[in-house]
């Protein structure tokens, strides 16, 4: 098992728009299985590659919480949303580039979305609950987009000044 470290807010690196993926390598197969890793090790129901620091449309989910049910672990290349309900939805949402914080954050309740899979195949699926409001909060990473952009601008200050502070104390403690 390979975990990767996770980028924390501010970083230049999540405000970017990510580059389509245009070949599946051995080393996107391994980025994205180490995605996955450092995803159920966080742990939390989904990342995105520019998380990671890899600036690729691609993210990884699974929003199975039932320890019942069998795992979902899914890959998600070059994902576009191709319907979304009207019905809409309100999560507490967090990010794990930015732990500890959370908020209410509107969305549609269900959304298709359409994608490259790790097979080389192309595949759409709808999805709700909090697999809907997974996939579009993780494929607002790949457009540089985090879940307190969609906050007052006053309560984002907060946030990023509180992440700023975290930042410099863990670059402190070294660790
Ligand atoms: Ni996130």
């Amino acid at each position: 098992m390979t975990l990767r470290p996770i980028l924390l807010h501010p970083d230049p690196r999540l405000k970017k728009p990510c580059e389509p993926v245009t070949e599946i390598t051995d080393a996107l197969r391994e980025a994205a299985r180490d995605m996955l890793d450092t995803m159920y090790d966080a742990p939390g129901v989904g990342l995105a590659a520019p998380q990671v620091g890899l600036l690729k449309r691609l993210f990884v989910m699974d929003c199975v919480k039932d320890p019942d049910e069998p795992p979902r672990p899914m890959v998600l290349m070059n994902p576009e949303i191709v319907w979304s309900s009207d019905d809409r939805r309100v999560y507490e949402e967090g990010c794990l580039s930015i732990p500890e914080h959370y908020a209410e954050i509107e969305r549609p309740a269900a959304v298709t979305v359409r994608w490259l899979g790790l097979d080389g195949a192309g595949h759409e699926e709808t999805f709700e609950g909090l697999w809907a409001t997974c996939a579009q909060h993780e494929m607002d990473h790949l457009d540089g987009r985090l879940f307190i952009d969609y906050l007052s601008p006053l309560k984002r200050q907060l946030i990023t000044r509180k992440m700023e502070k975290l930042k410099r104390d863990r670059a402190r403690e070294g660790v």
